[in-house]
């Protein structure tokens, strides 16, 4: 019986692990298809609402981000990196910075400020990679 308790236990803490892989995966996967669909977007030169709510969303989802790395959930199938949970200030700044760099996307493409626009939307691409190569294998 105790056996059987351990392994329920077991299993509830991995299912649960699992979720908030599945959840950041999902974000990030999400967060790709908005940068796809900007891309669309500003070849035909569309600089309009539905473009500067692609960026809104950017921001949810990447100021979110950071809360979805409970200590026991490093583990395969993540990519994520163990410095994360040592390093989480500079982590967390990373999302953040990157999070405002798609709110002054948005809010460049409502005032029509296209250098500005490009700008901020250049520094949000960098930081995906500078993420990426700093807290993910
Ligand atoms: C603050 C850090 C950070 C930023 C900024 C960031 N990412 Fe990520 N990204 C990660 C981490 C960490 C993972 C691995 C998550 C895991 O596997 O648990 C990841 C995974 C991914 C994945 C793989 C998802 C999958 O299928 O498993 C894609 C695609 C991705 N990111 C795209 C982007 C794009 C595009 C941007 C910029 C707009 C971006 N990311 C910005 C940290 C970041």
């Amino acid at each position: 019986m105790k056996k059987i308790i351990f392994i329920l236990i077991f299993l509830f803490f991995a299912a649960q692990a699992n979720d908030f892989i599945n959840q950041r995966q999902d974000t990030m996967k999400k967060i790709k298809e908005l940068v796809q669909s900007s891309n669309t977007l500003l070849k035909e030169r569309k600089f309009n609402n539905q473009l500067a709510n692609i960026y809104q969303e950017i921001a949810i989802l990447l100021n979110e981000f950071p809360n979805l790395f409970p200590e026991n959930s490093l583990i395969s199938p993540s990519r994520a990196k163990r410095t994360i949970l040592e390093d989480p200030l500079n982590f967390n700044q990373l999302a953040q910075e990157a999070s405002q760099n798609a709110i002054m996307a948005k809010s460049a493409i409502i005032k029509k400020d296209l250098s500005l626009f490009f700008n901020s939307n250049q520094k949000l691409l960098d930081q995906c990679n500078s993420c990426h190569s700093r807290y993910r294998y």
